[in-house]
């Protein structure tokens, strides 16, 4: 099996710790959702999320004990999506949302999605770009997608994940990742 760069509960080389959500990291989550999100999650949403769906995988990111990140995923046979992702405004452009991005894509793979998929708003280029690193392309657009704005959702995805192409891509992006935080 191939070693994860960065496996739960260990460090990445810029001393992010990325570790499976636990209900008391929601309070930290909340925070974080409330600074990233113009409608955001309520507690429970989060809190159902972790407890009682099978298909999701969520995780937050850690520097010196605090978290500064999470990101969440479903994965349902070989599709998977992209819940959310978010890094506190305070550390954003250190790469963390990367590394971030990075672990949901290796917990996809790890349990066996070839299909990965997110919304993303139209406006928000920043997460577009992130994800067009990662070999995501637009498929489509859903009108009036959100509720607070009546903004388009871009539909977002990527495939082939376990194909030998996005394999070689992902060593890339992932051994830059690890040359620049170490
Ligand atoms: C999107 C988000 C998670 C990115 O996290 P981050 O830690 O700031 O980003 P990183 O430092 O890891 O940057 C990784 C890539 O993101 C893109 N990016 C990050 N900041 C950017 C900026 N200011 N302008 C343009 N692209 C940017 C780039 O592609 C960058 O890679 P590159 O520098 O090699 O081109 C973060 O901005 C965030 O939490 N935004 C609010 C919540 C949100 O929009 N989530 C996505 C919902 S779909």
């Amino acid at each position: 099996m191939k070693a994860e760069l960065f496996p739960a509960g260990s460090g990445s080389p810029g001393g992010l710790q990325i570790e499976t959500m636990a209900q008391g990291d929601l309070p930290a989550v909340l925070r974080i959702e409330g600074l990233s999100f113009t409608t955001s999650w309520p507690a429970n949403a989060f809190s159902n999320e972790i407890r009682d769906n099978k298909l999701a995988h969520y995780f937050v990111g850690r520097l010196d004990g605090e978290i500064v990140a999470y990101g969440g995923i479903w994965v349902i046979l070989e599709d998977s999506h992209i819940t959310t992702i978010a890094v506190h405004p305070d550390y954003r452009g250190q790469r963390i949302g990367e590394e971030m991005l990075l672990k949901l894509l290796d917990e996809a793979i790890s349990q066996g999605a070839s299909w990965i998929t997110l919304e993303v708003r139209e406006s928000n280029e920043v997460a577009q770009k992130l994800y067009r690193k990662y070999g995501f392309t637009t498929v489509s657009t859903r009108r009036g997608y959100y509720s607070d704005n009546g903004e388009n959702a871009l539909v977002m995805w990527a495939g082939n994940l376990k194909g030998e192409l996005y394999g070689a891509r992902l060593r890339v992006l992932r051994t830059a990742l690890e040359n620049e935080s170490g």
